[in-house]
């Protein structure tokens, strides 16, 4: 399955949710790729921890494959060549594997046939190899979100399994932005249908993740005055009521997760260790990534049985 990871802002918590999503599908046994698509700032190996692609490679990175100069792009082994020494692959975990951009990588000013192509039979390998490929783009109406439109109408890709994560932080700002991401003009909706979408097809594959979230009844808003608790529950509930009219509301949203101290300060994966030995990070943010990887993966684990 293709999972592709949008936002319309920058910095919404797209990267470091997707992340740890795809860590915890390897964890749950499921073989995964994580392909980064934020061309203009190729920089999820930090987030990995490899640090000889912290910025994307300096040769074969995907920007190297989609423009032609290269037939084999490279892939990371997670496991083996993040230099964090407490992510060692468990017994029962799968492939994580990283494909990312190229150093210096820019936005594609230019999409040409060859390059939609290349994006195309990209997808249909990774499709072949792996169970779980998470596509992380670039913020935005991007050049990303075209490519990958037109290379799943592509023969080559047009039957692989997608959906659409969209991710947002729980402002208003956020939320009337995703909201015109996925339906205003020249957006997600728009775009599909120009690109020979159904609109309800696309409208099928498109849920929302709700990033950094403080749950006015939860643990950490208990540090509140009451004055603070009773506001943030009547901005939570006007937030809640913007999301359904912009057509995020809780029938489309895929998950939530929490603000978490860890993350907020360093975007990194998420382990058991730092949940429950160390306990630096909440073991409620590790649950809400474990939730929508097994969520994610339900469609695959039904595929397994079929077959
Ligand atoms: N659950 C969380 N709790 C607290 N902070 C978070 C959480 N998720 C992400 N962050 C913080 O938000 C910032 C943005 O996250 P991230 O880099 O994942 O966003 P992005 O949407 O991928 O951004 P960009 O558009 O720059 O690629 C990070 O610096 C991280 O520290
Ligand atoms: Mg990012």
């Amino acid at each position: 399955m293709l999972v592709f990871s949008v936002s319309d802002k920058g910095g919404t918590g797209r990267s470091v949710t997707s992340t740890n999503v795809a860590y915890r599908a390897a964890l749950l046994g499921f073989n995964t790729v994580y392909l980064d698509f934020d061309f203009g700032s190729p920089t999820v190996g930090a987030i990995f921890e490899v640090e000889h692609a912290r910025t994307g490679v300096s040769q074969r990175g995907l920007h190297d494959y989609l423009y032609g100069v290269t037939e084999n792009p490279v892939i990371i082994d997670v496991w083996a060549e993040s230099n964090r020494e407490t992510l060692v692959r468990p017994l029962g975990a799968r492939r994580l594997e990283l494909m990312p951009g190229s150093l210096g990588g820019s936005e594609f000013l230019e999409m040409t046939d060859e390059i939609v192509d290349r994006c195309a039979e990209l997808f249909k390998k990774a499709h072949e190899q792996f169970e779980l490929c998470v596509v992380d783009l670039s913020a935005g109406r991007s050049a990303a979100m075209e490519l990958v439109l037109k290379a799943c109408k592509h023969k080559k890709a047009r039957d692989l399994t997608r959906r659409w994560l969209v991710f947002h932080r729980w402002t208003r700002q956020h939320v009337i932005a995703a909201g015109n991401l996925v339906h205003g003009d020249n957006g997600l909706i728009k775009y599909g249908v120009n690109c020979d979408y159904g609109e309800e097809e696309m409208e099928e594959m498109i849920s929302y993740v709700r990033t950094a979230v403080i749950d006015p009844a939860g643990e950490s808003a208990r540090i509140l005055n009451s004055a603070q608790q009773s506001w943030l529950d009547a901005v939570d509930k006007e937030l809640e009521s913007l999301a359904s009219t912009a057509g995020l509301g809780r029938d489309v949203r895929f998950g939530t997760v929490p603000l978490d101290p860890v993350l907020q300060w360093r975007e990194q994966l998420l382990t058991d260790r730092d949940a429950h030995t160390t306990r630096v990070a909440n073991p409620a943010t590790v649950d809400a990534f474990k939730d929508l990887a097994d969520r994610l993966c339900a469609p695959i684990r039904a595929e397994r049985l079929r077959r």
